[in-house]
């Protein structure tokens, strides 16, 4: 009897484990790929799908941009994935001609309110919506340094992404705002050097 139930609570704790790996997809360049998100059919949900491109991580959005994943934070169900690179010779970002960042209404990622959008050469109607376009806005701070060089001087305006409206997409277009970037979880009083660069995704416990 003793044998029996030592032997079952064996088989039981050591199933543990490997039904957890089974699940979990294999690390992708440096980053380990927690269960639900899935990197390939055999591992993860599917529905959590992201993708493994030669040893970088990357989420792919509605319009088929592939944004890179610069962390994953497991306890709270967030990654932050890159913002679009602007181009240098402008002010205009890769995903602009898709409309900026949209994600599927039934994907189980959508946009976290800790995310500040700074938009970037902005047409005067803009002045006209929620947005702060004024002059001590705190996207004047990221015109200062490098990654805004071709944006400076240009109308510029920032948002706390926390409209739950609209939690799936990031838009910029021809006419209103043709570049963005987006800052995690800021402090506007540090240096922007110090700032997180990134867009903060969570995902939705799988049912
Ligand atoms: C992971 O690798 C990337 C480059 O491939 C590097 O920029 C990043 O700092 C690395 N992260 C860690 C936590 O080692
Ligand atoms: C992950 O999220 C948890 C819960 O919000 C937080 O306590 C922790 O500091 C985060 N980890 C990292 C590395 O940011
Ligand atoms: C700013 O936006 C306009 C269209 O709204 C575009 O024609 C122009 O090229 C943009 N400027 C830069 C520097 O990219
Ligand atoms: C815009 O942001 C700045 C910096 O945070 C703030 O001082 C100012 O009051 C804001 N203006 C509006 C109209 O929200
Ligand atoms: C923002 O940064 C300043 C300067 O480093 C610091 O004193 C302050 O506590 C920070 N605010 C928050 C909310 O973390
Ligand atoms: C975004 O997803 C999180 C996690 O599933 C959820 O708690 C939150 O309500 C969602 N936000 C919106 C605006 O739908």
């Amino acid at each position: 009897m003793k044998i029996t139930l030592l032997h079952l609570a064996l088989a039981i704790l050591s199933t543990l484990p490997s039904a957890f790996c089974l699940n979990s997809c294999p690390q992708c360049g440096n980053l380990s790929v927690p269960y639900p998100l899935s990197t390939n059919p055999n591992c993860g949900n599917p529905n959590y799908q992201l993708y493994c491109n030669n040893g970088a991580l990357e989420f792919k959005s509605v319009g088929g941009i592939y944004y890179k994943v610069l962390s994953i934070n497991r306890t709270s169900n967030r990654i932050v994935i890159s913002p679009p690179p602007v181009d240098p010779g402008s002010c205009l970002s890769s995903d602009l001609m898709e409309g900026g960042l949209q994600i599927d209404q039934t994907s189980p990622f959508n946009i976290s309110n800790r995310n500040t959008v700074l938009l970037f050469n902005c047409s005067k109607t803009l002045l006209l919506s929620p947005l702060n376009c004024s002059s001590n806005s705190v996207c004047r701070k990221f015109e200062a340094i490098d990654g805004g060089i071709k944006c400076r001087n240009k109308r510029c305006c920032s948002f706390l992404k926390d409209s739950p409206s609209n939690s799936r997409r990031i838009r910029v277009r021809v006419g209103a705002c043709t570049a963005y970037t987006s800052v995690v979880d800021i402090n506007e009083t540090e240096d922007p050097s110090s700032w997180t660069f990134g867009i903060e995704l969570q995902w939705m416990t799988p049912a």
